[in-house]
């Protein structure tokens, strides 16, 4: 049986033997029994400033206990490091050890200046009632900094709004979505052209990160049938090089529309009233041709541009209008895979970019600035 393992020492009674009792085999031992010192050292003035005190009696007394500990003439931590590590150092490690033990020294006694202005009083009701001397109630109180709603959740939440007042609900789905929801049931086959306008990340070779939220409309026609209007907000994921216009992670939000009837020109109003409830009521709307697998026919909705307000300018590359989503006519084929019957129904269907339309409304440069988790940036909204 192998002897009992002996009970780690602690580093009050380090600093109570010499550096012989203490195995030290050369510098860098003596290096790490100055550093376990300075950690001790920083744990202790950490505790005490985040438990503060209930009143200046109580705050001088922590900073008393604490100096004596530390800076006590015969038994303060300090004074024992002195004489039984630095004194009794061989002339091997005099120089290194006394070069560790002034640092330590400065750095204790730095700590022991900083540490009064550092533990703040609690004033507050229980300062008041209980029997803690006299708390100073002009002090200002704790400042607890509140946090605000990310840009992204609060365009997400602004077009919610939009289309709830349409009498649209939300939908959600996977982020981890399989092959034949992203792609198969959307009209996009393995051999289609059109796989490659989505840079996939893939989990195993029928798993992969959804790129786009359009898969929910598949789900969703599956889970709900017709009639129905549903928008899904969410995150999406492509391989893309990070830039100023791309993110390997962005928010998309989805909308679909299938009943009875429904034209192209319900598509028209509904996006035209949401891009001006959006941007404006000066917001103008235009819709260009374009080419999904999943629409017939497909579109992209372009507004005036916001910043010269369809004048021509940098931003809009002279032509007045900036594309914002993709959108067009549910085809046939991906009514079917939901389930429903394209005989009875049409539908209309959108994707759009949230943080290209948070970067829109507030004038932002680069999409980056969402993710970075800068308080300086967040802190604006
Ligand atoms: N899913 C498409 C994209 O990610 C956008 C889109 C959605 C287009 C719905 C048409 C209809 O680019």
């Amino acid at each position: 049986m192998p002897p009992p393992a002996r009970p780690p020492m602690t580093i009050d009674q380090k600093v109570r033997k010499p550096l012989k009792e203490l195995d030290v085999k050369g510098v860098g031992d003596i290096q790490r029994l100055f550093f376990e010192l300075s950690q001790t050292l920083d744990g202790e003035a950490n505790s005490l400033v985040i438990k503060g005190a209930r009143s200046e009696a109580e705050r001088e007394q922590i900073c008393k206990t604490f100096r004596n500990r530390w800076l006590g003439r015969k038994s303060g931590l300090i004074a024992q490091a002195d004489e039984n590590w630095l004194k009794t150092a061989g002339t091997d490690y005099k120089r290194d050890a006394g070069r560790f033990f002034n640092a330590l020294r400065a750095q204790v006694e730095e700590k022991v200046t900083a540490l009064p202005a550092e533990i703040r009083l609690h004033v507050g009701v229980d300062a008041v009632f209980t029997d803690a001397g006299s708390p100073d109630l002009t002090l200002p109180g704790h400042r607890r900094p509140r946090g605000s709603v990310h840009p992204v959740t609060r365009v997400m939440r602004e077009i919610e709004d939009i289309f709830l007042g349409l009498g649209f609900s939300i939908e959600s789905g996977p982020e981890i979505e399989s092959v034949y929801y992203n792609f198969e049931a959307l009209n996009i086959p393995e051999s289609h052209p059109a796989r490659d306008d989505w840079d996939t990340l893939y989990v195993d070779s029928q798993t992969l990160l959804r790129t786009h939220t359009s898969p929910v409309q598949i789900r969703a026609m599956e889970k709900h049938g017709a009639p129905l209007h549903i928008l899904c907000p969410g995150k999406c994921y492509r391989h893309d090089n990070p830039d100023s216009t791309h993110a390997t992670m962005f928010h998309q939000v989805e909308g679909l529309a299938v009943d009875t009837d429904i034209s192209f020109a319900d598509l028209k109003g509904t996006l035209d009233f949401f891009a001006r409830k959006f941007f404006g009521e000066k917001i103008r709307t235009n819709f260009f041709p374009s080419f999904f697998p999943f629409t017939e026919p497909s579109g992209d909705l372009a507004i005036s541009c916001v910043f010269c307000e369809g004048e021509g300018c940098r931003v809009c590359k002279e032509s007045g209008w900036v594309e914002v989503m993709g959108c067009g006519m549910v085809h046939p084929e991906v009514l079917r895979h939901g389930g429903i019957d394209p005989e009875r129904y049409s539908g209309w269907a959108f994707g759009l970019g949230v943080e290209r339309f948070a970067m829109m409304k507030y004038d932002i440069n680069d999409i980056q600035l969402f993710h970075q988790g800068d308080v300086r940036f967040l802190e604006q909204f």
